[in-house]
């Protein structure tokens, strides 16, 4: 008896172990940091003076709500972390031969945004040397010293990223100046991404619900794209956005605590005829020291403010400048809170999982 004895004392020791080990894995959110290797997975060690004193550790990724729940419920049931101008990224060389002379609203790649779990992109395209561009501009024109880099380029990291995740959606948001004939449909086919493409004629005109997730994975129609610009609906069979989407005001005028009023080009954010909801919440002027606080409690605050705005329908649609920058969980919680809200009527999509505790350790 007693050696078994040992042996089941033993076993329950190590399960006990495993399941202490497991929980600060997953529980380091806000503990103290020199580095990311401090951290763990899902999150990095950052400094927010607003928010908390030295570094700590906070999110750097979302979690996949398709994975943790399912995928068989209607596209429009989801919410999905958005990256504002995904293009104008730190340190991006300059293309043109000129320094760049505009500020940026992101800091790691496009492939990096979609790998810590942004699966809506906001650019901005122009006619630009013959070609299509990404540019941070006014006047709908792009200059050398306002252009980031060929479109093709960032459209060919989304294709890449497509054909490694099966099962992943990516919508892509225009503010489009293209005026070249059929040019965006040009840059879309060079870059390998006609054949991921979500036909327009596919979408809800009058509030209906989306296709389910499951079946747009089925038929690889994994690549949703609006434009800006109404006549390519009919030109192009490119998707008006507004058809489709409701939205907030962008810059400074959408985060004026208590308010969410549409952007002039949407109807109201009640009007249930359009099936997503897209709330943007960055400021006009990015600053960087600020966006930690701007990510995390008002941004969530503001998810609340706008839920009612829309006649009581939350977000499918979160763009945030800095997307890593928070106090903690920032963009991706409020996502997580999105997901939770739609998927199960509570606060964190964890929730809605039995048995699932990462998100308690979450803030
Ligand atoms: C994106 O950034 C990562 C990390 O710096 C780098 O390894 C990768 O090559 C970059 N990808 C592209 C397409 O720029
Ligand atoms: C998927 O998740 C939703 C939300 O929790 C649930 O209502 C639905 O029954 C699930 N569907 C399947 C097939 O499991």
């Amino acid at each position: 008896m007693g050696p078994q004895k040992n042996s089941k004392f033993i076993q329950i020791s190590l399960v006990l172990c495993f399941a202490v080990a497991v929980s600060i894995v997953q529980c380091k959110v806000l503990h103290d940091c020199s580095s990311n290797g401090d951290c763990g997975d899902g999150l990095y060690c950052f400094s927010c003076p607003q928010g908390f004193s030295g570094k700590r550790c906070v999110r750097s990724t979302i979690t996949d709500q398709f994975t943790l729940v399912n995928n068989s419920l209607p596209f429009n049931k989801y919410a999905f972390l958005t990256t504002h101008n995904s293009f104008a990224i730190d340190g991006e060389p300059p293309r043109t031969g000129v320094p760049r002379v505009t500020v940026t609203n992101q800091e790691d790649n496009v492939t990096q945004q979609l790998k810590n779990g942004a699966r809506a992109l906001m650019l901005d395209t122009y006619d630009f040397k013959g070609d299509v561009w990404l540019c941070h501009s006014f006047g709908g024109q792009c200059y050398d010293y306002t252009a980031f880099e060929p479109a093709i380029e960032t459209l060919r990291e989304i294709a890449t990223f497509l054909a490694e995740n099966p099962s992943e959606i990516v919508t892509i948001i225009l503010e489009d100046y293209v005026q070249a004939p059929k040019g965006l449909t040009k840059v879309f086919t060079n870059a390998g991404l006609m054949k991921y493409w979500f036909p327009v004629t596919s979408m809800p005109q009058n509030g209906q619900d989306w296709p389910l997730v499951s079946d747009m994975v089925a038929k690889n129609q994994r690549l949703l794209v609006f434009t800006s610009m109404k006549s390519k609906q009919k030109s192009e069979g490119i998707a008006y956005q507004w058809n489709y989407m409701v939205e907030n005001q962008y810059g400074d005028g959408g985060m004026k605590a208590g308010s969410c009023p549409n952007r002039e080009e949407s109807s109201p954010l009640d009007d249930k005829s359009k099936s997503l909801v897209l709330v943007n919440y960055f400021r006009s002027v990015p600053m960087k020291q600020l966006t930690c606080e701007d990510n995390s409690a008002n941004l969530i605050n503001m998810l609340h403010t706008c839920y009612g705005a829309a006649g009581n329908r939350w977000a499918n649609f979160v763009a945030v400048n800095y997307y890593k920058r928070s106090e903690g969980g920032g963009s991706f919680q409020a996502v997580d809170t999105l997901n939770g809200k739609l998927l199960c009527g509570r606060d964190d999509v964890h929730a809605c999982v039995p048995g699932s505790t990462s998100g308690a350790c979450t803030p």
